[in-house]
């Protein structure tokens, strides 16, 4: 009996059913509470600074830049540092890597010596070769793109289009806040980076989603925002 109601419980939690009610359901629900609750993370802090992150996808980064061999993220959307603070400060305990970040606004209070913060917009041109210039001078062997600055569906996909040069096979481009295309409290703002990564891997052979690492937390703030380098 024991046997029977284990094979029916596997069957069930391994079902396309529980997996969309899961998707669908509990995740949404879940994120609303958890935006309401939180001020949708604005006050969320990292060793003492704000970082504007949910912690579910901070940890993510955390195990991509572990498991992967990051050693160079460019950031685009610095807001006041948190998330470069807290991506410097997992390069110190492993003793590599460097974090290039982009904001039109200078808001960020503090230096790092892992950090090289660039003022301006992440689409403008002349930004664009000062970040390849960079990049060639590091010569990383890994890099991961994260978009997280104006989050307007247009701006993302122009992202997408410039700042997937940097990531190799491999690696990847993480578009950060699709939950803007999904719940209603946020309809305002679309469409919204699931909208544009949708867009960009329509028309980009090169990438493809990473729905496992996507989903890796259920209630993450990016569905589908782990795009994989393929070739
Ligand atoms: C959501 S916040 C970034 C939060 C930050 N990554 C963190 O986790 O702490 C978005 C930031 O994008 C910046 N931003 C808006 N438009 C931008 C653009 N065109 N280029 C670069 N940054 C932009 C805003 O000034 C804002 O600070």
């Amino acid at each position: 009996m024991t046997g029977v109601r284990e094979r029916v419980r596997r069957r069930w939690y391994t079902s396309t059913l529980w997996r969309w009610w899961n998707e669908r359901w509990v995740r949404r629900m879940a994120l609303k509470g958890m935006i309401w609750r939180t001020g949708n993370f604005a006050g969320t802090t990292w060793l003492g600074r704000p970082v504007w992150q949910n912690p579910l996808d901070a940890w993510a980064l955390q195990e991509a830049i572990v498991h992967d061999g990051v050693d160079l993220v460019i950031e685009c959307g610095t807001n006041r540092g948190g998330s470069a603070y807290y991506m410097a400060s997992v390069f110190d305990l492993i003793g590599r890597g460097r974090v290039i970040t982009i904001d039109v606004e200078s808001l960020a209070d503090f230096q790092h010596d892992r950090i090289e913060f660039l003022k301006g917009s992440s689409v403008d041109p002349e930004l664009i070769a000062a970040v390849r210039a960079r990049v060639d001078e590091l010569a990383p062997s890994r890099t991961m793109v994260l978009l997280d600055s104006d989050h307007a569906g247009p701006h993302v996909l122009r992202e997408l289009e410039l700042y997937s040069e940097f990531v190799p096979i491999g690696g990847y481009v993480v578009v950060q806040d699709g939950c803007i295309d999904e719940l209603a409290i946020m309809r305002d703002d679309r469409p919204g980076p699931l909208w544009a990564l949708r867009q960009f891997i329509a028309n980009d052979p090169n990438f493809e989603i990473d729905e496992a690492r996507s989903g890796r937390y259920l209630l993450s703030h990016s569905p589908s925002g782990w795009l994989r380098r393929r070739s």
